[in-house]
């Protein structure tokens, strides 16, 4: 960068700082160039000077050096074991036995003074019968009149912290070795220092005049902007990249999935929760006495309880369906529909209502929608079922299409999910013919990933589809466990951020 390009990108801090430097001949620590440039706040300082370190006008230098302090303040009064454990000795004219020392020196330090006077030669240890006798050795007797190199250390930290330059290397680590008598601080010594661009820099002549950094609208309403001066971005300036959160698992994992349809031609669609049994399940030739309608699978509403059908002739037809088959060749289900049936509210337990409410306005090839979205049943809570989960729901209608194209449809989904290992199985659903359900093996048994189906004529026949229909439903949940190796799908909705961490695959 040009010289002249730098300078005008200097800050009013940055400016300061070298101009503080000026002044104590181009070197300083923090503290000095706080006062000099009347600094408030040490970080300003630091601040700065890393931008002017960035911007090669100085350099920062930390030298890092080692402190011990005294931990234990006691010790240099009551002395170490293996002292007082040799005064003892002494005062017992030089031989004393191990159970009178244990008296003394109780706790165990006993057995800590006894470690020491043999390690640094002072005491021997000898067995007499059932006794052990310690006896001083000359060295022992010797050190009754001379402080032993530890403690000379000790006295030295009792009145002030000592940089580890002045300390023997041995002492130091024996010291050490032992729990809570020292412990060292690291202290870093900074100085920052004017390099030659620094001081060209100065010599060209630097204006110290107070800059806006942020615009605010007080500054524009008072017209001070007119005269200010403003601090210079410089947007190519390096950056740290931050991290501060991420996405939800499952949020990334339902992006993935859509890009894998969108990028396939598909449009993503949507419908309310909450659905007349209507286009859940009658539209669907789902019959009024089939299990899933019961209480037991399915949430029905109390509020709205029940949703009218404003299309009489849909209604028409979908009970003649129901009753007879009406002109589609089926037989119907036979017995009497019930409108009352039909308009109750209930929360939609598939998103096949998204995908047939779909068919019902846009009943003419080519179609390629899909959902990911919501959907509710009375399932008991356990490893692999939840009342709300998520389903990835679509349909091709397509004047080829059959089910063959629906098959690797679904293979090509998985593989590109990453899974090539899943099973296809003739199914049953009300609404499709033929029928497929898909497995995958996972957690030692085969696990149920979804159904799909070409839809059947009683479906399609009041919206006068005259192409197949390939349709498909998969658990969006189960998808996410199989990607994870997650074997209980409570833990794809645990908030607690501290759990979710503790799991390898996030
Ligand atoms: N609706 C079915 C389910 O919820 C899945 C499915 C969708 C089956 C479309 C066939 C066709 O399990």
């Amino acid at each position: 960068m040009e010289m002249s390009e730098i300078l005008r990108g200097l800050s009013y801090n940055e400016k300061r700082l070298l101009l503080a430097l000026d002044r104590i001949d181009g070197t300083g620590t923090p503290d000095e160039l706080e006062e000099v440039g009347k600094f408030d706040l040490e970080v300003e300082v630091m601040g700065s000077a890393s931008w002017l370190s960035s911007k090669g006008l100085v350099i920062i230098d930390e030298v890092q050096s080692k402190y011990y302090v005294l931990a234990d303040k006691e010790i240099t009064v009551k002395g170490l074991p293996e002292r007082r454990a040799l005064s003892f000795i002494a005062s017992r004219g030089g031989r004393a036995e191990m159970g009178e020392l244990s008296a003394e020196l109780p706790d165990g330090e006993d057995r800590i003074a006894v470690g020491w006077l043999k390690r640094k030669g002072l005491a021997d240890i000898a067995k007499e019968g059932e006794k052990k006798i310690l006896t001083l050795t000359d060295a022992g007797r010797k050190t009754l009149e001379t402080k032993m190199s530890d403690e000379m250390l000790l006295d030295k930290l009792s009145s002030g912290p000592v940089s580890e330059t002045e300390v023997d290397e041995r002492t130091i680590r024996d010291l050490k070795g032992r729990q809570g008598i020292i412990a060292d601080n690291v202290e870093v010594k900074r100085t920052i220092s004017l390099t030659e661009d620094g001081k060209r820099a100065i010599a060209s002549g630097i204006e110290l005049k107070e800059e806006i950094a942020q615009v605010t609208d007080g500054i524009i309403q008072s017209g001070k902007w007119k005269d200010a001066e403003f601090r210079r971005y410089d947007v190519q300036t390096f950056a740290p990249a931050l991290y501060p959160a991420k996405k939800h698992p499952l949020a990334r994992l339902g992006a993935e999935v859509r890009k894998l349809f969108t990028e396939m031609g598909f449009t993503e669609i949507d419908e309310e929760y909450v659905q007349p049994a209507f286009w859940n399940l009658d539209v669907l030739f789902i019959p009024q006495d089939h299990p899933a309608r019961d209480l037991q699978d399915t949430f029905y509403l109390e509020n709205p309880s029940r949703i009218h059908i404003n299309d009489e002739g849909l209604v028409q037809k979908v009970k003649e369906i129901h009753e007879t088959g009406g002109d589609t060749g089926s037989t119907g289900w036979g017995g009497k529909w019930s409108r009352d049936v039909a308009e109750q509210a209930l929360l939609r337990t598939h998103t096949t209502v998204n995908t047939i409410t779909y068919v019902s306005k846009h009943p003419n090839p080519p179609v390629k929608v899909f959902s990911l979205s919501r959907i509710f049943r009375k399932e008991s809570i356990d490893a692999t079922h939840l009342p709300e989960f998520t389903q990835i729901e679509g349909i091709i209608i397509d004047e080829n299409g059959n089910f063959d194209m629906l098959i690797s449809l679904i293979r090509e989904f998985y593989s590109r999910m990453g899974f090539d290992q899943i099973r296809i199985r003739p199914a049953y659903f009300p609404y499709t013919e033929p029928s497929l359900e898909l497995e995958v093996f996972f957690n030692g048994k085969w696990m149920e990933l979804g159904g799909a189906g070409i839809f059947r004529p009683e479906v399609v026949a009041p919206f006068g589809v005259k192409y197949p229909v390939l349709a498909w439903g998969f658990g969006f949940e189960r998808l996410a466990m199989l990607k994870w190796g997650i074997t209980d799908i409570r833990d794809l909705y645990i908030s607690d951020i501290d759990d979710l961490k503790k799991s390898p695959t996030f």
